[in-house]
């Protein structure tokens, strides 16, 4: 698996791989200043709710370094004001503002310039590593509810793009592969910005997974089918009672599971429960660019000029629709005020 967000040798910048490039080009991006990193996350060079995380500790990291030079107070200041900086790049994910403020609460754990920078560094690499370790324990569960032969359906992208190593909702499929265990797998496109079809299709087919591209408004014909015996989908912010939002169409294919019968779960880690957000209506919906819609990907716009466009980029389920909440702990069923709750005791 390859590391897609590091440092580089100098630790002076972020190396990321250029997931807009993808499945055509495979092309690294190094970034050392504040706005490349916003615009790197606002222009989902790097996505996916953990790996916005890990990229912000990162980088975080090697803005302080650039004003490691400063007296403690005017530090944390500066070190403050690109964090703020960084989490106005999306609004949805709560691993954004979650690493952000593990990173500046090190800061002010320090209490002056002693240590500060092995302080912060350290801090970055331990959001990494524990997401590799959530992403494993989250795709053994995942794992363990299936059998082999199984079609799973997913939306957008929640494999190791997304996250670290494996994935969420696609890690329990990689490393079933691995232990020789085949799915077949229906990947959603995931319009307007196709994570599924150039992020989800490419990791899957590369490890040798059965997968096969449908567009969105096809899930439910391969479900009447009988193809897909479980939806697993990521997610960017699970509020207290279960409610969950996911790239926009999620919530979608969860009704449409409902409908045929077929479970539907939702994999993240810990870090993506928003405890402190009672339910789905409290959480913010990212709107995006109408041109997403009008004219991207094709060869001339596909909408009039001037026509309206609405171009939210997540939807939240509601938690009636969810089978299960698949975090690295294990598996959290109904009433999810008491099952994600008891995870943060
Ligand atoms: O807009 P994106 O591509 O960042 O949206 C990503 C998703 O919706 C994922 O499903 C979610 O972040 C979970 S990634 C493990």
């Amino acid at each position: 698996m390859i590391d897609h967000i590091r440092l580089s040798d100098d630790e002076k910048s972020v190396i990321i791989l250029d997931q807009t490039r993808l499945p055509n080009g495979t092309e690294y991006l190094e970034l050392s200043e504040p706005y490349e990193m916003y615009e790197a996350i606002r222009l989902l060079r790097v996505r996916g709710a953990p790996a916005i995380g890990i990229f912000a500790g990162f980088a975080l990291y090697c803005l302080a370094r650039k004003y490691e030079s400063l007296p403690y107070p005017q530090f944390l200041k500066r070190l403050e004001e690109d964090a703020e900086y960084l989490k106005s790049s999306r609004p949805t994910a709560v691993n954004l503002p979650w690493a952000i403020k593990r990173m500046t609460s090190a800061a002010e754990r320090q209490k002056s310039m002693d240590g500060m920078l092995e302080a912060l560094r350290a801090e970055a690499q331990a959001i990494l590593d524990e997401d590799i370790a959530m992403c494993k324990a989250i795709s053994e569960h995942g794992l363990s509810l299936l059998k082999d032969g199984d079609g799973v359906l997913t939306h957008c992208n929640a494999g190791p793009l997304a996250t670290s190593r494996y994935g969420t909702a696609l890690g329990p499929l990689l490393l079933g592969r691995e232990r020789g265990m085949n799915f077949r797998v229906f990947a959603d496109e995931t319009r307007p910005l196709l994570q599924g079809a150039r992020l989800t299709a490419y990791e899957l087919h590369k490890a040798g997974v059965d997968v096969t591209l449908i567009c969105d408004n096809m899930a439910s014909m391969v479900m009447k089918k009988g193809w897909v015996q479980f939806c697993f989908v990521g997610c960017d912010r699970v509020a207290a009672n279960g409610d969950t939002a996911n790239k926009i169409g999620t919530s979608g294919v969860a009704i449409l599971a409902r409908h045929y019968g077929i479970p539907f779960y939702v994999l993240g880690p810990s870090s993506t429960i928003d405890i402190s957000c009672p339910c789905g209506e409290q959480i913010e919906i990212e709107l995006r660019e109408p041109g997403e819609i009008r004219e991207k990907w094709y060869a001339e716009p596909m909408a009039p000029e001037g026509v309206k466009c609405y171009n939210p980029a997540f939807d939240v389920t509601d938690h009636s629709l969810i089978s299960g909440i698949i975090t690295e702990k294990g598996i959290c069923r109904p009433p999810y005020t008491e099952s994600l709750a008891a995870l943060f005791v």
